[in-house]
């Protein structure tokens, strides 16, 4: 059964593939429509539904529909691959806004929806995007609400700045879709009553009553593994099917799983009712009700829920021990189920009992949940929830739902709790439970210190995660932090922790309930559920190169936005083209010895299985090659060295059928005269395994180490900091298609940043030459480096595959088998010395550094460098280093946004604040002290110093670091610490340094007949906006033949990257592609113009008027001019890196009790030089701030102990969503001093500015180190924060036993 969309294989966590799916009644003559994840949907659930996508709501042809203009116009595109899903939960939003109500409701002013910005914010929260940061997208989708301020909104394509003005957007009028069309709601009124597929020869059955379900469930082919009973199917995203299935039975049809009954005594809720629905139901009730909807509101995205089932989830809850909110919430709230069992009999169960039996059989169908009304009177209900993104989509660390029926105490006028029901959930125990003990204890108690500190005490006694569990000690604190928040609101003058900004992931569902009013706070905090996003750009505009420097929209943007821009598996399949998925192995070093394929339906699929044996005769094991530094094999073969190796491709008749094969492998290892694994820096270390780095790549030591470290007052002789690895999460996960042509060539379409790479490997692999191999690359869906030396592995292992098959052969990696192989960043240990004065100046530094490099070379050679070129950001003195690159039998680690500076920036940040810390100094006075004057600047950075003019990060620095504002906002962190108990602020200020490098690349530039232009360059568009750049460049370098100076830029198209077309295309990368591009187009452009002028000159001499472009382009071919030039364009040897300079300020605040953590403001500041184009510059800053901010914070790199990824999908790996990036986010680019000897001055953009995201990470350690004060922390000052800084560990950090040792104190304060 195949789902509705073209294959995204994400499983629902993404949004990539959200589209609108319409349903008619025909009796009532009405249309609801809501959101749906397409690849959760199968076909056969949307029968006599509408179903519309992002091209279905415009497009080139018909004109686009103003949410993808407006997108287009903010610049909130970037790869484009998580667009057209932003598009449709945007344009479903806004369908939901502006249907009419009932009772009617005053229309939005003409040009607005009646969307709220706050709704706006949500509409997108379940979508994830990993170039643009998000703030553009939510201005797109601001721009719709009537009650924003337009003015606030970002830089776009509709004003300037102070003209912002509703008329001058796209216009936008509510029912401009139709989205369901009169001829379906014809058929359908034509079918009434409905045709009801059944039958043993379908694989579909809808089963209209629970009398037709169980004869289906009694039939003779009815077995448990084959057949799937399914309501929505989303559970799929959570739990993947592990075979085909062939038979299908939805039960949605079913009239009591549908129903909805109120009534005084409660609400009934029919299992198939929707969450979303569900949510309606209950906001319209009681407290009790309400409380339970807006803890429903967080559960997974708003595309899931509309569609997800209560009954899926509690079925989820108890069969699967799925960690479910709603099984929590409920189960406080005294809720009852009625399942229908195998044997027929109807049962009326507590849900409590029902979560408790052995999980049910596939037979037991779940009918409905019955809540109890509680009323409002004395009753007091809360629910919590502690997940990495507040607004949902992310699975809870543990979940809590309390409910307290309370009287007044008479003899103190106190609370009396008369009964009270605890449930917790998600923390790693077999499902939620009441924590009955604790209830007992609190029975008839009027709530106290000592009280609370005994609840607690019993609580840990209930709270068992068991075996297996991630961080369970953090969950065990977290339970009781929310019972700790719970019960001191019921105490009598107990400092009740403020429920103030919802941060990240820890939601407690707002004030209580009930009649009984809280104790007034102690300790005032800034109260406020919802910050808004704010934003804020500066930024210069030239016009000096023009169109160069206007910050146009990005080029094919619209076909982005619409769905119509076409990816690697968005090209038809061709003829007989089979699909391809990897079998990997587990286990980090072992022969394989045999690979079998458990029986079952999906392993009836496999047509072959390509291994290493399949490679020609003339060919090699290789799969991806980085000049100089050695190859990596693309099979393992016969021995896997790395868990996650591929060892063979699984060829099957559709992509599905291939993934689902695949899984089917059983693998036979032996580990028999094989060394054990080396998988830790330090295993490495101990047994001499490195990859060594060529002279010329090796960082130079900086003068006399021990010289300068006996000048220094004092000394740190041994810290010690650690970073993880990071992910991609590129939304377009790898993919390849492999085309085999005549006469041994072939021609391969991958989605790669090396397209010449990937030549050079498949040539190698299949030991034919070079012109035998055309690779195409059109554009990418994320690269972040990922898709340089990775990418080369899927296209290598097509074509192997197509070559051997001779057909076409395609692959498209599921998420999880991308996440496994793809390696990513790399993960390092730092240990460090050094030295400094009594003023903080810094005499000397020895790091010795290890990185965890995995199998094979890839550019790990590369990682010394640029680690030491961003740690040079400060003059250390003497700077002495040992960098061990080792080698691992891990995955192998590549280049990823930023390699290695980030790190090395990092590593200077945590030196600099040990020594602030050991002197008790303000550490932006340490980090000013030790910025690089000139004269330092060129002993460490040599050439790319450059001159003084251009050295602008001083005055950045000081522009943040040294205003009045942010001495203001220092003040106001310490004001808001001294008042604030639970709640932790943090503010600091970090420079960067960042070194890139200049590299010959090719362009070409050819004018076709009617004046239209084709530009070839060697730089690939991953979504950096390199196309745009180069369109702007040919304009302006064309210009001078054109009448009013200015090149034609609409003219101008980009074309696909062609390996034969255009040779020594080298990589993109590294920060420069776009510039170093641009540079060979406009020598390109020069040469053309060269040819033309005198065309151009004498047309003018006969006409006396400047001749059009198309008259110049006419004449030039009837006088045979060449009008196709290619440059190569080399940099001046004298000048071929340079530096590039920002600085960031974060403030943050972190809440002791869960560990969360919100960004409150960012500001960012950053030299662009001239840019090229500002929108897309502004783009790049904000979107590697933001895939920074995940890096430092949030995303949890997992391994197994044989190194095995285990966090490898949308489920346990947690990007930034628009719930996390920064309330307020504020950029500014400048331009120091122009240099011509960059590209027409500009600077780079792509990599450096995600450095400044350690700002973030900085700013957590002084929010931690207020809590440490606070809570009289061991070392309270001085400790190691590593990265990523997830919420557990900010928790750790601030201790796990904070409220244990607060109740103690209390405890002991009223005893004496
Ligand atoms: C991206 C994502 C994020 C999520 N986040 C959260 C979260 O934060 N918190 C949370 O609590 N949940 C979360 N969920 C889980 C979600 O709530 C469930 O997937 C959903 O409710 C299941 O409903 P469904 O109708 O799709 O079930 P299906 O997928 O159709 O079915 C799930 C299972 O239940 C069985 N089943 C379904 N209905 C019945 C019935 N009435 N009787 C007997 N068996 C039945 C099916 O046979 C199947 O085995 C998330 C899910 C996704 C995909
Ligand atoms: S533009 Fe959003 S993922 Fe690339």
């Amino acid at each position: 059964m195949g789902e509705i969309d073209r294959g995204i294989p994400q499983v629902g966590g993404c949004g990539a593939c959200v589209v609108l799916i319409s349903k008619y009644d025909p009796t009532t003559d009405e249309v609801t429509e809501f959101s749906a994840s397409s690849c959760l949907t199968l076909v056969n659930s949307v029968n006599f539904c509408s179903v519309t996508t992002s091209e279905g709501i415009g497009n080139t042809r018909d004109g686009y529909h103003p949410v993808q203009q407006r997108l287009s116009g903010f610049h909130a595109s970037q790869c484009g691959f998580c667009t057209p899903g932003m598009c449709m939960s945007i344009f479903s939003a806004l369908v939901k806004a502006d249907k009419p109500k009932p009772g009617g409701e005053p229309a939005a002013p003409p040009g607005f929806s009646k969307l709220t910005s706050c709704e706006a914010e949500h509409a997108v929260s379940g979508n994830l995007c990993r170039c643009t940061g998000y703030r553009p997208i939510i201005d797109a989708c601001k721009s719709f609400a009537a009650d924003v301020d337009l003015e606030d909104l970002g830089l776009n394509t509709f004003w300037k700045k102070g003209c912002a003005d509703v008329g001058k957007l796209p216009e936008y009028s509510a029912d401009s879709v139709c989205t369901f069309p009169d001829f379906l709601k014809s058929e359908i009124k034509s079918l009434i009553p409905p045709e009801v597929i059944t039958g043993d020869d379908s694989s579909w059955f809808h089963p209209q009553s629970i009398r037709e379900l169980h004869s289906l469930s009694d039939s003779d082919w009815f077995d448990d593994n084959s057949v799937k009973i399914v309501a929505s199917n989303t559970g799929s995203g959570v739990y993947k099917d592990q075979d085909l299935h062939d038979k299908y039975i939805d039960i949605k049809g079913i009239p009591e799983l549908s129903v909805i009954n109120r009534s005084s005594k409660g609400v009934e809720i029919g299992a198939a009712v929707s969450i979303a629905k569900a949510i309606e139901v209950f906001s319209d009730g009681t407290p009790v009700f309400s409380k339970i909807a807006d803890h429903l509101s967080k559960v997974a995205t708003p595309f899931v829920r509309n569609t997800a089932t209560i009954g899926g989830n509690l079925i989820m809850a108890q069969r699967l021990e799925f960690p479910s909110d709603i099984a929590t919430v409920l189960l406080a709230a005294g809720s009852t189920v009625t399942i229908a069992t195998a044997s027929k009999k109807m049962l009326c169960l507590t849900l409590e009992e029902f979560l408790e039996q052995p999980p049910c059989d596939v037979r037991t169908i779940l009918l409905s949940v019955s809540v109890p009304d509680w009323g409002s009177e004395n009753v007091i209900f809360e629910t919590s929830r502690a997940s990495p993104r507040p607004f949902g989509n992310a699975v809870s660390y543990v979940n809590s739902a309390f409910l307290a029926r309370t009287s007044l105490y008479a003899a103190s006028g106190g609370i009396l709790i008369e009964d009270i029901c605890l449930a917790f959930g998600a923390y790693g125990g077999n499902h939620a439970i009441r924590a009955r003990k604790v209830e007992e204890f609190l029975k008839g108690k009027s709530v106290s210190a000592p009280v609370i500190l005994e609840a607690v005490r019993l609580l840990k006694e209930a709270i068992l995660p068991s075996e297996g569990t991630t961080h369970p000690e953090y969950r065990v604190s977290l339970a009781v932090s929310f019972l700790f928040s719970f019960l001191s609101s019921l105490a009598n003058g107990l400092d009740e922790p403020a429920k103030a900004i919802a941060p990240n992931g820890s939601c407690a569902n707002g004030i209580m309930n009930g009649s009984v009013k809280s104790s007034p706070q102690k300790h005032v905090e800034v109260a406020s559920d919802y910050l808004p996003i704010r934003s804020r750009q500066e930024m210069v505009f030239n016009d000096e190169y023009k169109p160069v420097g206007k910050p146009v929209m990005k080029a094919g943007v619209e076909l982005q936005a619409s769905g119509e821009a076409v990816y690697v598996d968005d090209i038809p399949a061709p003829k007989d083209c089979l699909y391809g998925a990897f079998i990997y192995s587990t286990h980090p070093h072992a022969h394989i010895k045999s690979v079998n394929f458990k029986s079952s339906l999906a392993s009836q699929k496999v047509i072959t299985v390509i291994s290493a044996k399949d490679i020609p005769n003339d060919g090699a094991n290789i799969g991806s090659s980085f000049p100089m530094f050695g190859d990596e094999a693309l099979f393992g073969d016969p021995v896997s060295e790395f868990a996650g190796q591929n060892i063979g491709i699984v060829i099957a008749e559709t992509q599905q059928y291939a993934y689902m094969a695949a899984k089917q492998a059983m693998i036979e290892y032996s580990t028999e005269k094989l060394e054990p694994p080396i998988l830790t820096i330090e295993d490495a270390i101990q047994h001499d395994s490195y990859f060594h780095t060529p002279p010329f790549l090796a960082p130079t030591q900086i003068g006399d180490f021990d010289k300068e470290m006996s000048k220094a007052d004092h000394k740190i002789l041994s810290g010690e900091v650690k970073l993880e690895s990071q992910y991609y999460f590129y939304m377009e996960t790898q993919t390849a298609l492999a085309i085999p042509d005549e006469d041994n060539c072939i021609t391969v379409y991958s989605s790669t940043q090396t397209p010449e790479v990937t030549q050079g490997v498949i040539a190698k692999c299949l030991g034919i030459p070079l012109h035998n191999v055309r690779v195409i690359t059109r554009r990418v869906g994320g690269g972040f480096g990922g898709k340089a030396m990775k990418g080369c592995h899927v296209a290598c292992a097509v074509a192997v595959a197509a070559f051997k098959m001779r057909r076409p052969v395609r692959m498209y990696l599921d998420r999880k088998t991308d996440m496994i192989m793809a390696g990513g960043r790399h993960p390092m240990k730092a240990k460090y010395s050094v030295g400094f004065k009594s003023d903080g100046t810094l005499t000397a530094l020895r790091l010795d550094l290890g990185i965890n490099a995995g199998i094979s070379p890839d550019i790990s050679a590369m990682m010394p460098m640029s680690i030491i070129g961003a740690l040079k950001k400060y003059n250390w003195g003497a700077l002495s280093f040992d960098v061990k690159v080792c080698k691992t039998n891990m995955s192998s680690k590549s280049a990823m946004r930023a390699p290695g500076d980030v790190q090395g920036s990092f590593i200077a940040e945590a030196i600099i604040e040990h020594v602030a810390s050991m002197l008790g100094a303000d550490t932006n006075a340490v980090r000013k002290k030790n910025l690089h004057g000139i004269d330092s600047l060129k002993v460490f950075y040599g050439d790319a110093a450059g001159e003084e003019p251009t050295y602008s990060l001083v005055t950045m620095f000081d522009k943040l670091a040294a205003s009045p504002e942010y001495k203001q906002r220092v003040a106001a962190v310490e004001r808001f610490n001294g008042g604030s108990r639970w709640k932790k602020r943090g503010i600091s200020c970090v420079p960067i340094t960042y070194e890139v490098r200049l590299r010959a690349t090719p362009g070409k530039v050819s004018i076709l007949n009617d004046g239209s232009i084709a530009v070839e360059v060697g730089g690939i568009e991953i979504g950096q906006g390199l196309w745009t750049k180069v369109k702007q460049m040919a304009a302006f370098g064309l210009g001078p033949l054109c009448p009013d100076g200015e090149g034609p830029l609409d003219m101008v198209r980009v074309i696909q990257a062609d390996s034969l077309s255009m040779i020594q295309g080298g990589f993109t990368g590294g920060s420069t592609t776009s510039e170093n591009s641009c540079e060979a187009v406009r020598l390109s452009c020069a040469e053309l113009v060269e040819r033309l002028m005198p065309i151009k000159k004498s047309l003018e001499a006969t006409s006396g008027t400047r001749p059009s472009w198309t008259a110049l382009i006419a004449q030039a071919t009837m006088a045979s001019v060449n009008l196709a030039a290619h440059a190569y364009w080399k940099p001046d040897p004298s000048f071929v890196s340079y530096l590039n300079y920002g600085a960031g300020v974060s403030e943050v605040e972190v809440d002791v009790l869960t560990g969360a953590m919100t960004i409150l403001r960012s500001d960012l500041v950053y030299d662009c030089g001239q840019s090229l184009n500002p929108a897309v510059d502004l783009g790049q800053v904000e979107g590697a701030f933001v895939q920074g901010v995940g890096f430092f914070t949030n995303e949890e790199y997992a391994t197994n102990a044989d190194g095995l990824v285990i966090n490898d999908g949308t489920w346990t790996y947690k990007i930034p969503t628009v719930d996390t990036i920064p309330k307020q986010l504020n950029v500014e680019l400048i331009n120091s001093a122009p240099d011509h000897k960059r590209v027409l001055s500009s600077k780079a953009s792509g990599e450096p500015p995600l450095l400044l995201a350690s700002s973030v990470h900085c700013a957590m350690r002084e929010a931690i180190r207020a809590a440490r004060k606070e809570f009289a922390v061991d070392s309270p000052l001085t400790f190691q924060m590593d990265v990523p800084a997830t919420m557990a560990t900010v928790k750790e950090l601030c201790g796990l036993d904070v409220v244990e040792r607060h109740l103690e104190s209390l405890s002991a304060a009223a005893k004496a």
